[in-house]
């Protein structure tokens, strides 16, 4: 061997073990893997190519020109492929000055988004970090300003996904909150702008960083977080699943897989499955399952406004974005949370082309203070706003209620739905028939009231006066859903529709 290639070994080796056995040590003692250890499980087996191993920081303040210069900076970067499909990543090490950005680090994680932009394939950032460096200052902030600013051009051309798996604080936090989705690790990841001591100092709260910030609250309470796993390998094997879905870019189509469920599997217990009462509750998960191939669907935000389902599957084998309203959870109704889960969802489906699947139960916005002080008109509207600027196939199955202007919110006609069906089971009216009865007829007796209730049930709970308007396409039987499903996305293949050439839109914020 040259002694060339020896002395690029040495450096190579040198690199990999980043900031030394000591601290990958105390790395694996937290239950955390390294850098590169989580690469291994994240990309297929041999395919990642590292750039960038031997930048090192330039910074000589406090102490660091003295401080020995660790090759790679506190991140690696490159490329690999998740079954097959090519995708760009950084990985903060947290051996390297605890994974603290400088510029140069800065840099390397901005070379790899571009290279990802040119090439259109998705990013998957992996932090782990204890923030901007320092001993660099504002050197160090220009480059955080850096990353955001392709945070922001690189949304909605490719897909960016980020992994929490370790400390992320103050600026930090900017740059996965304007990626795509965020997954984070529980106990041992937190995101916050400001952590349990200044908190403590300005407000005189006493919070833990797992209150603050940790997977729980961001995947329960802010919405912040997409899912929370058990540990680094449940996150990065996610990952992996959850990249499946994704199309490469905006100009791909979704990914097609081969699917062994037949197109127009017959699944008769939908016909059965709306309880005979209009309050009784059922699982719109199973709906769900019964309709995508084999059953598979990754759940996004699973336990934060679970009046409203979201997340992927694939009919054909091809990937679709499911938005549901769950009866289980406060009767389904539109909220503040579940308006603002629901219209990100659908946006991020029409930026990258993937069909909007919509399954309706909805009994109306839900009243009261609360909601109409924290902006309930405001954020109601973003998923109207969302539903009616996507121009991705849009098929729409109403199972139950669709009342008032939720009915018109969840993806109806009106709002360029391609394929709207119902089941024989709809109710598509202004509000329930109580309701409805108690306002038009005020002051008459209960006997009375009952019997104009079952008029108005007679006449509205039923899905025939809009299916004669042609507001509903088709009343189906629920059994022949997938069918139906299927059919229509081979129909809408070559949809074609654009939206009025402009700057951008304004979606209420
Ligand atoms: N800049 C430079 N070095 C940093 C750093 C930063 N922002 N954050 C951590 N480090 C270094 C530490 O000096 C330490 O170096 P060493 O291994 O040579 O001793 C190493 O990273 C590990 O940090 P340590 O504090 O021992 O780890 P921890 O797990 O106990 O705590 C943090 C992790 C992130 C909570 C803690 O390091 C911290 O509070 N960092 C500063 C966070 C911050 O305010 N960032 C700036 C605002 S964006």
């Amino acid at each position: 061997m040259s002694a060339n290639i020896a002395e690029m070994q040495k450096r190579r080796a040198g690199a990999r073990m980043g900031g030394g056995q000591r601290r990958i040590d105390a790395q694996h003692a937290k239950g955390k893997l390294t850098a590169r250890e989580r690469l291994k499980v994240l990309l297929d087996e041999g395919s990642f190519e590292e750039v960038d191993t031997y930048v090192e920081h330039t910074c000589v303040d406090f102490g660091m020109l003295e401080q020995e210069k660790i090759p790679g900076d506190g991140v690696v970067t490159g490329s690999g492929t998740i079954n097959g499909r090519l995708v760009f990543v950084y990985s903060q090490d947290f051996t390297v000055f605890g994974g603290a950005v400088s510029k140069t680090h800065a840099m390397k994680i901005c070379k790899i988004m571009d290279a990802a932009m040119k090439v259109g394939a998705p990013v998957i950032g992996l932090n782990d970090s204890g923030g901007a460096r320092i001993q660099e200052g504002v050197d160090a902030l220009g480059g955080y300003a850096e990353i955001f600013q392709r945070n922001v051009l690189a949304s909605g051309v490719v897909p960016q996904l980020s992994l929490i798996m370790g400390p992320c604080a103050g600026g930090a936090v900017y740059s996965p909150a304007m990626t795509d989705f965020i997954f984070m690790v529980k106990d041992s990841s937190y995101m916050f702008v400001t952590g349990p001591d200044v908190v403590k100092t300005v407000t005189n709260e006493v919070v833990t960083q797992e209150e603050l910030g940790g997977a729980i609250t961001h995947s329960s309470k802010t919405s912040v977080s997409d899912l929370a796993l058990e540990n680094d390998i449940e996150a990065l094997l996610a990952a992996r699943d959850f990249f499946d879905y994704l199309p490469l870019s905006n100009r791909e189509d979704v990914p097609e897989r081969p699917c062994a469920d037949p197109w127009d599997r017959i699944e008769d217990s939908l016909d059965t499955i709306i309880p005979p009462s209009a309050n009784q509750p059922y699982d719109m998960h199973e709906v769900i399952r019964k309709t995508v191939d084999e059953g598979e669907f990754f759940e996004v935000q699973p336990t934060f406004a679970g009046n409203i389902i979201i997340g992927f599957g694939r009919v054909e084998g091809r990937t679709i974005g499911v938005v549901a309203n769950q009866p289980m959870v406060l009767a389904g109704v539109l909220d503040i949370d579940s308006s603002r889960k629901a219209a990100r969802f659908v946006r991020f489906c029409d930026a990258f082309n993937i069909p909007i699947i919509t399954f309706v139960d909805v009994p109306g916005f839900l009243p009261g203070t609360d909601q109409e002080h924290n902006g309930i008109i405001k954020h109601g509207a973003k998923l109207l706003f969302a539903y009616a600027e996507a121009t991705v196939p849009k098929i729409t199955v109403i199972t139950r209620k669709a009342y008032g202007g939720a009915y018109d919110v969840m993806s109806s006609k009106h709002l360029r739905g391609d394929l709207n069906y119902a089941w024989p089971t709809a109710e598509i009216a202004v509000m329930g028939a109580k309701g409805a009865v108690e306002i038009i007829f005020r002051g008459l007796s209960g006997e009375e009231i009952a019997e104009k209730t079952r008029e108005y049930e007679d006449r509205f709970a039923n899905p025939f006066v809009a299916a004669s308007r042609g507001y509903i396409d088709e009343v189906i039987y629920p059994h022949s859903t997938r069918r139906r499903i299927a059919l229509g996305l081979r129909k809408l293949r070559n949809k074609q529709l654009e939206n009025p050439w402009k700057k951008h839109d304004n979606i209420p914020l």
